[in-house]
């Protein structure tokens, strides 16, 4: 076949595809995990993500408790790591091993005293209990978006390669 047919074939073909693929979210699947004292709570999250290949998830729940958390608080360049032991009493996130993760918490202390941020890091006291949801359809990936409006790599939602 004339090599410009077939390249035009393949074209139509790929296109025709990604007309017909519904990138439909009704699927959503759940993980759930238990994690133990002394380990890092991010570093767990983060090797859940990546040995599962979760390319868009989110944190459903998370509860459990801290000795330490990093944190970046709001509109500031350095992180904070604040000594508990806390109560985690939100964790928020969307979770992707292609894109990155952006997770938000906050903790309160043994006054009741809360703090939160973005959470790059935190030691686990007692225990923390997390259920994740999937959806296997999608993929959050990040692009960089200049000042005045971020600074920082914002989320893109696209369809996962079926
Ligand atoms: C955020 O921090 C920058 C740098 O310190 C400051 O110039 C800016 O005014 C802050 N933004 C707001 C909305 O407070």
């Amino acid at each position: 076949m004339n090599p410009n047919l077939s390249f035009l074939l393949v074209v139509l073909v790929a296109f025709a595809y990604t007309l017909a693929y519904d990138c439909d979210t009704s699927s959503a699947k759940l993980v759930a995990a238990r994690f133990k004292p002394h380990e890092d709570l991010y570093q767990k999250i983060d090797d859940l993500v990546k040995t599962k290949h979760l390319h868009a998830a989110y944190i459903a729940t998370c509860v459990g408790s801290l000795t330490q958390a990093t944190i970046r608080f709001a509109n500031q360049s350095d992180l904070t790591t604040l000594q508990g032991p806390f109560e985690i009493t939100s964790l928020v996130g969307t979770l992707s091993d292609v894109g990155g993760h952006h997770i938000h918490i906050t903790v309160c202390d043994g006054a009741g005293k809360c703090q939160g941020g973005h959470f790059v890091g935190g030691l686990i006291y007692t225990t923390a209990e997390l259920v994740i949801g999937v959806a296997p359809d999608l993929a959050f990936v990040r692009e960089y978006v200049p000042p005045p409006d971020s600074g920082y790599e914002e989320l893109v939602v696209k369809c996962a390669t079926p």
